[in-house]
């Protein structure tokens, strides 16, 4: 096969839209350590795409390699892809745009008199010749496709064509925030993003909401490390849009990782909602497979249980201390604090509290006498030694409960926040022990695959203490012998196929665990508190000091907030109060 064929064909895989071709040159730029990119794209990036770095730029010599198939200067044994700690490795991108476009590389490096230049059209490589640049690379990619129509046909308009460069541009920026970044369309400037933090870029690019409510992650493991930002339960979305988790650094899609997150957010999210998040994962290359896909969107895992387990622990873990920030915008104007307080903690409570301590205990002084003698149960102390929730005032229409804490006022609708506490409370009792497991009368029979039964067998401990006592009854049958009691009623066949392939896929199952706590929830739900129930001011003190302990008291089980806070600051502005 003639090599620009070969190419023609890679092109394909690797570069098969305007996108991708981005994402390479991208990829490579950083590679090459720079600081500051900036992309120029004409009609969707058909018709040109241009990338300026300045990173360490490309030696005269070494310009014929970056445009041969498997050239590359980032590995040379297969040691070296166990532990590849660039984005490329491949060496086939540039060869793969080289074969279906015009290419042109101009490149400096630092120590050397001039920049040289070298094209590629349609896999003919021109002679190098020098050229003027002041430093690092500069990438143009004209025409793309032009002398493969089957391909040509096959992109979209070019509308469609800069949305996925914007967003291989915007998963890339996302990614590193300490590298600046310009994007500009058919001569528009669209972006242009200094060196800044995480959560400031987060905010250019995924929202300004999603960047100030978000919760914090950051959990380090023994070879392992999950940092960045999730959205609190009450900031979801519609859509899975805005969902960007990287491994080791490049943007990926993974199943495994996918599902631990979901099962992370299944307590405080609605079914139809899903969670905004950008999480990076760092993980000991010798652990990770990058090589799946010419693209390298995938990743394979050495040991995916153990991965599974740590991603679901450490955002479970953030997502059990997230608090509702000030969000009614009406009133503070959209200055929702970020929440990364410790279970109980107010946001606002640290170091901003210390400025409303004054004004505080003169409210709280101003109370004292207001109240009612009932509402003294509690004899209101120094609002600095006051709780995080603080303590009540009164009921509002039979809904929500009305308290005074150390940053102002508290809002906390109390049938959401019984609810959570009951149902932290009834999954707390059963955690601790084996599910229960009831014997059947008349065992079910299942049809199941080979590997199923084999799965079944494996994992037959595992399966007891989750109340399953499960048979092979030949080779395309299994017999159900008892199910966890709790779930009697449900499909057990269903459930145990669910079980099963879980085990399979990662290692570990949470699906029952799952079930468990949708019917605690719904038990909770109708136990808890309802609406218009007139309730004393010990009792909702009782439930302001409950919800203080438990975790993820800032929602329900819905994902709807249980409590807001009004800080004084707000209310002053409200009614025009000046300090
Ligand atoms: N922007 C750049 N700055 C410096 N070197 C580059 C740049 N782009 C490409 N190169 C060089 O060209 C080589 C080939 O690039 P590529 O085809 O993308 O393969 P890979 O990235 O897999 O090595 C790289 O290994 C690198 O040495
Ligand atoms: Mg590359």
């Amino acid at each position: 096969m003639p090599e620009l064929l070969v190419n023609q064909i890679a092109a394909g895989e690797v570069v098969d839209r305007p996108a991708a071709a981005l994402k390479e040159l991208l990829e490579n730029s950083l590679d090459a350590g720079s600081r500051s990119l900036s992309v120029e794209l004409v009609e969707g990036g058909v018709r040109r795409m241009r990338v300026v770095d300045d990173g360490a730029g490309i030696e005269r010599d070494d310009l014929p390699l970056a445009v041969a198939r498997f050239a590359t200067s980032k590995i040379t044994t297969l040691d070296d892809l166990e532990r590849a700690a660039t984005l490329g490795f491949r060496g086939e991108a540039l060869a793969s745009i080289g074969a279906v476009a015009r290419l042109s590389i101009v490149s400096r490096r630092a120590e050397t008199k001039h920049a040289y230049r070298i094209a590629c059209e349609a896999g003919v490589v021109s002679p190098v010749e020098p050229a003027a640049l002041a430093a690092g690379t500069t990438v143009e990619v004209e025409d793309l496709y032009f002398n493969t129509p089957a391909r040509r046909k096959f992109l979209k308009s070019e509308a469609t064509e800069f949305a996925r460069c914007d967003e291989a541009f915007t998963r890339i920026a996302l990614s590193r925030p300490g590298v600046a970044f310009a994007l500009s369309h058919n001569g528009r400037r669209l972006a242009h993003m200094p060196p800044e933090g995480a959560r400031e870029r987060a905010a250019r690019l995924v929202g300004d909401d999603f960047a100030s409510s978000a919760v914090e992650v950051d959990s380090q493991g023994a070879r392992a490390r999950l940092a960045g930002l999730a959205a609190a339960p009450g900031f979801t979305r519609a859509n899975r849009d805005a969902q960007y988790l990287f491994v080791n650094g490049r943007f990926v899609r993974d199943k495994v990782a996918a599902h631990a997150i979901r099962e992370a957010y299944a307590d405080v999210l609605h079914h139809d909602r899903h969670p905004a998040f950008v999480l990076f994962l760092e993980i000991d290359p010798a652990l990770v497979d990058v090589n799946v896909h010419p693209a390298k969107s995938e990743v394979r895992f050495r040991d995916s249980s153990a991965v599974h387990q740590f991603v679901f622990h450490s955002l479970s873990r953030a997502l059990a201390s997230a608090k509702p920030g000030t969000d009614p915008g009406f009133l503070s104007g959209g200055t929702a604090v970020p929440a990364n307080g410790k279970p109980g903690s107010v946001p606002g409570f640290g170091q901003a509290s210390f400025a409303m301590a004054q004004p505080a205990a003169a409210y709280a002084a101003m109370f004292e006498t207001a109240v009612a003698d009932e509402r003294r149960v509690d004899a209101m102390p120094q609002a600095s030694q006051s709780p995080p929730l603080g303590y009540a005032l009164a009921q509002l229409h039979g809904v929500y409960v009305l308290a005074q804490n150390a940053a102002g006022l508290v809002i906390v609708d109390m049938h959401a926040a019984h609810e959570r506490i009951m149902y932290e409370g009834l999954k707390e009792a059963l955690d601790a022990t084996t599910l229960p497991s009831q014997p059947l009368l008349v065992p079910i029979p299942l049809t199941a695959t080979a590997e199923e039964i084999e799965q079944a067998a494996a994992g037959r401990a595992e399966l007891e203490t989750l109340g399953f006592d499960v048979a092979a009854a030949g080779p395309r049958e299994l017999l159900i012998r008892a199910v966890p009691m709790l779930m009697a009623d449900l499909d057990a066949a269903g459930l145990l196929r669910s079980v099963l392939r879980e085990m399979r896929e990662f290692g570990a199952t949470r699906v029952l665990v799952e079930r468990r706590n949708e019917l605690l929830s719904t038990m909770a739900c109708h136990a808890a508190v309802r609406a218009n129930r007139a309730l004393t001011v010990p009792e909702m003190n009782a439930l302001l000091r409950q919800m203080e302990h438990t975790e993820f008291a800032g929602s329900c089980n819905h994902g709807r907030p249980t409590w807001v806070q009004f800080p004084m600051a707000d209310l002053d502005r409200l009614f025009m109060r000046g300090r």
